[in-house]
């Protein structure tokens, strides 16, 4: 028996629905259920041959319990390793180098200091920084947005360099983006799942939450088609690089180019409330048979996680670079450097101390936010948190306006007819 569990957190609808999904397939030793958590021991194995993760990026006992359960051959979906290593700000860097459009991009330091570190953690940073020459790079207005987020937490919409100090003041420890905004005809989110299945709904992220998805493409004719097939394109490219297997892509299209603004989303809402029934009923179905086959090709006494191409590359380029590994034989012992008394560290620190004469230079502001004088205003955010409270089933009254205006890329198997009578 092969067990496909599902690790879920405030989200009611999707959780149980794949369940029955997986269940109502009858597929000959195969069951799903949530995932029961009793203890976690190291390197002990789970009972389950897949997990699908919807909550460890907001409780980390869940992500060190997944890592875990990967290492002793549950496939984890998502990846939870890579989950941890990546971000959007790297994401952008690697879609551009696979020929993917997005929004120019810059690294904003945090506002404030990160906890347990001094000015003299910022030697490295050039005061100022070459605020000018981004600003330049970016124009306005654009988009500020932390280079590891999600649920629209912390994006704003940026019309000058003050508004964007004054919005910057609010944002803590947070790593900022700031970035080209993407005036746009169309906007896309797309749902990719098992790196071949993409659903690609068009969306209003303008409008209330509930609404989002009521929405129709623009493009016409010809160019829609061709549109559509570079979304696929484009979707379908990241998630292979990114090696994610459950994942959404949002692209604003302008001049007919579709730009990946978000595709870092290893937990997307799939909630029947706000993607609508025939999208919820898409992506239960294609989730469902992707864990499914997960399962099947599950192998015992080995890890059976998804890489990224970024990743496989990686280590492929390693692997055939023997020449300048050394010798086996040339391997010559460092000698043991005695430290002399006086320049012993008496308190432990997580930084390497600065060697003397580097101290009792001026070390240099790390940022120049400081120097901009506060404003009373509050900013305002662009968008409050991305998920609405669940509205009841029939007080939605989008589900017919949502229904049809999915595009299908592909479509995943159909539900066994079994499955068909029971719905
Ligand atoms: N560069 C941009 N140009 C235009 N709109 C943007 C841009 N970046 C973000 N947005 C808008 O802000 C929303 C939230 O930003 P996003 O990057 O998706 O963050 P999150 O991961 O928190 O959802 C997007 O859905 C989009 O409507
Ligand atoms: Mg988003």
């Amino acid at each position: 028996m092969k067990k496909i569990g599902i690790l879920f957190g405030m989200e009611n609808t999707f959780p149980q629905a794949f369940i029955d999904r997986v269940n109502s397939k009858g597929e000959k030793d195969i069951i799903a259920e949530a995932v029961t958590i009793e203890k976690v021991v190291q390197a002990d194995p789970t009972e389950y041959a897949v997990i699908i993760d919807r909550i460890s990026q907001d409780v980390p006992f869940y992500r060190a319990y997944l890592k875990n359960a990967a290492l002793c051959g549950t496939a984890v979906i998502n990846n939870p390793f890579w989950w941890s290593a990546d971000e959007k700000f790297f994401n952008n860097a690697l879609a551009e180098k696979i020929g993917v459009p997005v929004p120019k991009t810059v690294l904003i330091p945090s506002k404030e200091r990160p906890t347990d570190t001094s000015e003299t953690s910022f030697r490295n940073l050039k005061f100022p920084l070459a605020w000018e020459e981004m600003f330049q790079y970016i124009g306005f207005p654009a988009y500020m947005k932390p280079h590891d987020g999600g649920g629209w937490k912390s994006v704003y919409q940026v019309n000058d360099p003050h508004d964007m100090w004054r919005k910057h003041e609010e944002t803590g420890q947070l790593i900022m983006m700031l970035q080209e905004e993407i005036q746009f005809e169309d906007y896309f989110r797309c749902y990719c799942i098992g790196q071949k299945d993409v659903l690609i709904m068009p969306y209003e992220p303008r409008n209330p939450h509930h609404l989002r998805y009521a929405s129709e493409i623009k493009a016409k004719g010809e160019e829609a088609e061709k549109l559509l097939a570079t979304i696929k394109e484009y979707t379908l490219k990241l998630n292979i690089a990114l090696g994610y297997d459950f994942n959404t892509v949002e692209f604003a299209v302008r001049d007919g180019i579709p730009i990946a603004i978000d595709f870092c989303n290893p937990a997307p809402d799939a909630d029947i409330y706000s993607v609508g029934n025939d999208n919820f009923e898409w992506v239960v179905e294609a989730a469902a048979n992707m864990a499914i086959d997960r399962a099947k090709s599950h192998k015992s006494g080995q890890t059976n996680l998804t890489w990224g191409t970024f990743i496989k590359d990686s280590v492929g380029v390693s692997l055939q670079a023997p020449e300048i590994a050394p010798k086996a034989t040339e391997v010559v012992a460092a000698k043991t450097v005695k430290p002399k008394k006086e320049t012993v560290a008496k308190t432990e620190t997580t930084e390497t101390p600065a060697p003397v004469a580097a101290v009792k230079e001026k070390a240099p502001a790390p940022i120049a936010f400081e120097e901009i004088p506060k404003r009373k205003a509050a900013p305002e955010k662009v968008e409050a948190k991305e998920t609405a409270p669940a509205k009841p089933a029939v007080k939605v009254t989008t589900k017919k306006a949502v229904t049809p205006k999915a595009v299908t890329a592909e479509t995943p198997k159909k539900a066994s007819s079994k499955t068909t009578k029971k719905k």
